[in-house]
């Protein structure tokens, strides 16, 4: 072994994500590495083998700093081994078959026994896939610099389907993205480019197993056979990762490429034009893994269209893919454009009745909360209400109401808040975690979905920060007892440093983050006050005339105050919950106060649990939200020469608009609800900048998705 030059400088682009492998700094952990990892061994055969080998090559030669040898069988000076029960027989001499026969197919083990005198580490799992994860599980204990010690664990995923929605669209733009153009290159594919690879790579490095390639507002396009052969070319790619790709179906594709004058969904033509089309995919894709499916929202054809229900929709489509085990995940959001009933009652009213209709082939997949994606939500109530249904929860991770790609906001808190939520389906302890991982209802199917923020961008997010929100979610899906800080902590080490400052000091900037972003922009339950179309600034006055779903629909400020009822004296929403949860919701005097106006509707001078009025209260929390922000700049330019210019310099300038904007925040939705309350603002909330005149008619410079507002000083 020889030692290799250090290499001196990187351009920092963020390309390569929190694969960043660097040479281990901490010289005692360099040394162990060197000592125990020096020789590798990588005991199996198949494509997914050869990854493994790569990525210990590509890592471990930086990280230790040297040129590694990587032998394709145990041998023995091997120090490190991957290897499976069947591949490897090295495998199966050093761990007890019982050992793994808990981990599945995707799990692994790593162990450090001792064989023939000297301590090997192994890597052992039951299919070269848990392989990989297993490499990247030790990879990452490398990169956090890490004891070996602490590397041996049993690790497996939770949820079997751990899922990227992509709402990219086939004219190469991403609806609500924020990172650049698609990354799938439909005009170039099949030929293929390198950064395929390296989405693969990214993904199976947090466990993510399977990417949703369209828009959920689908095009038929998709499934003709030109396109096919495109997604077959992707679909090559990604199955060395343990990738499974997915569709979105088009309901009224029957029509748009079938010539059929119907696309209803019992129809006997239709069933067969499906039956033929899911076959012809698999001759494409033989591992498909099924599709994803909106319908009958937001103007999407669906069942309804032909008076059937969605579970009549859903099963003619899952009864099609079930000879190839395929599935369907037939998502939840619907509502309709009129005022007659709450907006976030219409998706449990609709599907709760449906449980029990359903094929075992077909999973719901619900948005974490019951209106769409908001900053903070109660959790959706069909969590727990579907017993007999396999339910799959939606995620955002693109922050289409957080502050696309400037506004620093670290999302495991917002996920991990949900997963964690009670639902008392089953009495206390039945968390939506359990709910979606099947331990609670005992389902079979269970799967998790984030709508991707990846784009073309070279660091991949638009953003450093939203990296982590990726990064964050696959290992959520993996495990969605993880907290947040933890999450937090590998990924900054791997991404940024190892310096325990720099790392405590990051990790606190993104753990306030979240909090922050719900204060500046819609506290204390408050949803949707932004702008109806863009979702980024502040537009509590926006009415929609043809839709009603507008910001003024939602907070129903008044002269007597502000927030939605929806206790038996409003909408009742709070029934759909189980009963002690709806119980504390409806009760004022047990509401979580940062959920407080999503259900009850609240006198501006009632009192709150501080003491303070609610307008108090609430001209308060929007200036904790701008403190928070201004607190999160300062820490970061602390960082200066600590970390690379590149990302120092990236963040700064992003903090600088955040601050900006949670200004704009703070003081356009504080003056425009003080002429409700007719209120002063309270001490210690600084005065705005500008009347609400101001905030009115102000026109911010906007490209197609940034109307960042560089006119507020
Ligand atoms: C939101 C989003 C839409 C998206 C929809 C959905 O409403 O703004 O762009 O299509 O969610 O989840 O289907």
């Amino acid at each position: 072994m020889s030692f290799a030059p250090i290499a001196a400088t990187h351009a920092e682009t963020g390309y390569e994500l929190w694969l960043r492998y660097r040479l281990v700094v901490n010289a005692e952990r360099l040394r162990e590495y060197r000592q125990s990892l020096g020789a590798v061994a990588v005991d199996g055969r198949s494509p997914t083998f050869d990854v493994v080998r790569e990525e210990l090559l590509r890592a471990l030669s930086t990280l230790l700093g040297w040129d590694l040898v990587i032998s394709n069988e145990m041998t023995p000076k091997a120090t490190l081994l991957v290897g499976t029960y069947d591949s490897s027989a090295t495998v199966r001499s050093l761990i007890r078959r019982d050992e793994l026969s808990g981990v599945g197919a995707e799990g692994f083990v790593i162990r450090r026994p001792f064989l023939a005198g000297r301590r090997v580490t192994v890597v052992a799992a039951n299919s070269d896939i848990g392989a990989l994860y297993g490499t990247f599980a030790l990879l990452r204990a490398l990169q956090t610099e890490r004891s070996l010690d602490a590397v041996v664990m049993t690790s497996a995923p939770r949820i079997h389907r751990r899922v990227l929605d992509h709402w990219d669209n086939l004219d190469g733009t991403v609806e609500r993205g924020y990172a650049g153009r698609s990354l799938w290159d439909w005009s170039r594919l099949p030929a293929i480019s390198a950064r395929y690879r390296d989405y693969a790579r990214a993904n199976a490095s947090i466990g993510i197993n399977g990417t949703v390639l369209t828009n959920v507002n689908a095009n038929a396009k998709v499934l003709t056979p030109a396109y096919l052969a495109k997604v077959a070319a992707l679909a090559d790619v990604f199955r060395p990762y343990g990738i499974t790709v997915y569709l979105t179906a088009r309901f009224s594709a029957p029509i748009e490429i079938g010539g059929l004058p119907t696309a209803d969904p019992l129809d006997s033509r239709v069933r067969a034009w499906w039956r033929a089309k899911i076959d012809e995919i698999y001759r494409y894709v033989p591992d498909f893994g099924g599709f994803l499916v909106k319908a009958n929202s937001e103007g999407q054809p669906g069942p309804q269209d032909y008076h059937r229900s969605h579970a009549d929709g859903a099963n003619m489509l899952a009864d099609a893919l079930a000879p190839h085990h395929g599935v369907v995940m037939w998502r939840a959001f619907v509502y309709r454009s009129a005022l007659a009933e709450d907006r976030v009652r219409q998706s449990y009213d609709e599907f709760a009745p449906l449980d029990g209709h359903f094929r075992s082939n077909v999973l719901l997949q619900t948005k974490n909360g019951p209106l769409d994606f908001q900053p903070r939500e109660p959790f959706h109530p069909l969590f727990g209400a579907m017993p007999k249904t396999a339910q799959m929860i939606e995620f955002q991770i693109t922050k289409e109401y957080l502050g696309e790609d400037s506004h620093l906001v670290y999302l495991a808190p917002l996920f991990g808040e949900v997963l964690a939520a009670d639902t008392y389906a089953r009495g206390p302890g039945s968390t939506v975690g359990r709910v979606i991982d099947g331990t609670l209802q005992g389902q079979r199917e269970t799967g998790i979905a984030g709508v991707s923020n990846i784009g073309s961008d070279t660091n991949w997010t638009g953003s450093e920060f939203n990296q982590a929100n990726w990064y964050a979610y696959g290992r959520l899906a993996w495990d969605h007892g993880l907290s947040p800080d933890s999450i937090a902590d590998e990924w900054v080490r791997m991404s940024f440093s190892n310096d325990s400052t720099v790392a405590r000091t990051i990790v606190h900037i993104m753990l306030v983050s979240r909090e922050a972003a719900v204060n500046y922009m819609t506290p204390l339950g408050l949803a949707h006050l932004m702008g109806t179309n863009h979702h980024y600034g502040p537009a509590p006055w926006a009415r929609l005339t043809r839709a009603d779903w507008s910001p003024v629909y939602f907070h129903r400020a008044d002269s007597a105050g502000i927030g939605f009822d929806r206790t038996a004296t409003g909408s009742n929403a709070v029934a759909q919950y189980f009963r002690p949860v709806g119980n504390r919701y409806a009760d004022r005097a047990t509401v979580p106060e940062h959920l407080l106006l999503w259900f009850h509707h609240v006198a501006w001078t009632d009192h709150m649990r501080s003491g303070r009025t609610l307008w108090d209260e609430l001209a308060l929390h929007y200036q904790a939200g701008v403190d928070t922000v201004r607190a999160m700049r300062h820490a970061w330019s602390a960082l200066r020469g600590k970390i690379d210019d590149e990302r120092f310099t990236e963040t700064e300038h992003f903090l600088s608009i955040q601050e900006r904007e949670a200004r704009w925040w703070r003081d356009a939705v504080l003056q425009y609800f003080a002429t409700f309350s007719h209120q002063p603002l309270p001490i210690g909330v600084e005065r705005p900048a500008h009347s609400l005149s101001y905030y009115l008619a102000l026109r911010c410079p906007r490209d197609e998705h940034k109307p960042r507002c560089e006119a507020i000083p």
